[in-house]
């Protein structure tokens, strides 16, 4: 069976998606340097999957490091690259943190994949990259917007870069995945979101609401072209979003590629509001929830959510899980976690 390698494995896309390989069979060698997650997810894993990744505790942007990574395991087959900062805010006040990790990191894959002549490349990318869309739901085709933040620059960027290799490399296909809003946590309750300090995303700060960890859910903003005035995106189950990166991989193995560069949206197609999710959580699970509406937050978008129909047709993926279940899963993940001595 092939071995992948996976950057950012212990991260929380990277986690459960290390997970979907392993059931699938996939060898997987995880490369995380643990700026942004625990060593013990590798327990989570090993607990659902039943066998060990191998880990490889290691920096991308020390490029002898990561040669070193190659030299030990010759046969990786392919790459999955989620290693990468991403929190939008922290992105305006270090910018340059930013471009260094991001960018230097795809750059020493791409070298050791020519290096060690590896073909294949699943890279995570992002919605950000439509900014705020002419038109919805939003398609590959859309137009990329200049970014509202370093974060997400990094993103269009490293799509540039990919692409620019991919001229002088012929050999190489890549699949980049545009990301909607991935909630939710894997249904054994073993792996899911675990952000570090006060998180910036809405779903960790709903359920360390609940949680009594946080005081009170801020909704920034209520005033917006929608139908309650909340903004409106596309939440979609991470176990569903990690699928997606199984048929990727099994697409660049079977070389059936259209064209060595591809792009694929991973959404469900459905947008809800901030009010919406709050609604649909204390439906889930019984948990009211404590929000008051303040000020809009600077950057975000009024609403984006993806058409689905690209990647329904050519990957043979679809989002399967609605929002309570998936709503539930974060709230018994947040029960369930043994590691609240970050949450300050
Ligand atoms: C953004 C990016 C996404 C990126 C992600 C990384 C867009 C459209 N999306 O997601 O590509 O990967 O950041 O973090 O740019 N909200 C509240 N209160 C909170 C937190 C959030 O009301 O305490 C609202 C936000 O205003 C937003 C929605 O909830 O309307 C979702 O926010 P969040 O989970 O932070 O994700 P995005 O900003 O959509």
């Amino acid at each position: 069976m092939s071995k992948i390698l996976v950057t950012g494995g212990t991260g929380y896309i990277g986690s459960h998606t290390v997970v979907e390989l392993m059931e699938e069979g996939f060898e997987v060698v995880i490369i995380d340097n643990l700026s942004n997650s625990e060593l013990e997810v590798l327990d989570g894993i090993t607990a659902i999957t039943g066998k060990e990744p191998h880990f490889e505790k290691v920096d991308l942007r020390d490029r002898e490091l990561v040669i070193k990574v190659f030299e030990k395991h010759p046969d990786i087959q392919s790459i999955i690259h989620f290693a990468a900062f991403k929190a939008v805010g922290e992105s305006v006040d270090k910018p340059l943190a930013y471009y260094e990790n991001n960018l230097l990191s795809l750059i020493h894959l791409l070298e050791a994949m020519k290096q060690f002549k590896i073909a294949h490349l699943v890279f995570s990318s992002s919605c950000t990259v439509y900014g705020e869309p002419d038109s919805l739901p939003v398609d590959e085709s859309a137009p990329i917007k200049k970014a509202n933040s370093p974060y997400g620059n990094t993103k269009q960027i490293c799509e540039e870069i990919l692409q620019d290799t991919l001229e002088s490399s012929p050999e190489l296909g890549v699949i980049s995945l545009r990301y909607f809003n991935p909630i939710g946590a894997h249904p054994s309750s073993k792996i899911g979101e675990l952000p570090i300090g006060v998180p910036n995303n809405l779903v960790p700060f709903v359920t360390q609401t609940a949680a009594g960890i946080r005081e009170r859910l801020n909704v920034f903003g209520d005033n917006y072209n929608t139908p309650d005035g909340s903004a409106v995106r596309d939440y979609i189950n991470v176990v569903d979003l990690a699928r997606a990166h199984i048929v990727a991989i099994r697409r660049l193995l079977a070389n059936k590629q259209k064209t060595a560069f591809e792009v694929f949206n991973l959404g469900t197609g459905k947008g809800y509001s901030v009010l919406e999710i709050i609604h649909a959580f204390e439906k889930a699970t019984g948990q009211k929830i404590n929000f008051k509406v303040v000020d809009r937050r600077e950057g975000d978008v009024e609403q984006v959510y993806a058409d689905t129909a690209y990647a329904n047709r050519e990957l043979g993926w679809k989002a399967e899980k609605g929002i309570e279940e998936t709503l539930l899963s974060a709230w018994n993940w947040e029960k369930n976690t043994r590691s609240k001595k970050n949450r300050s």
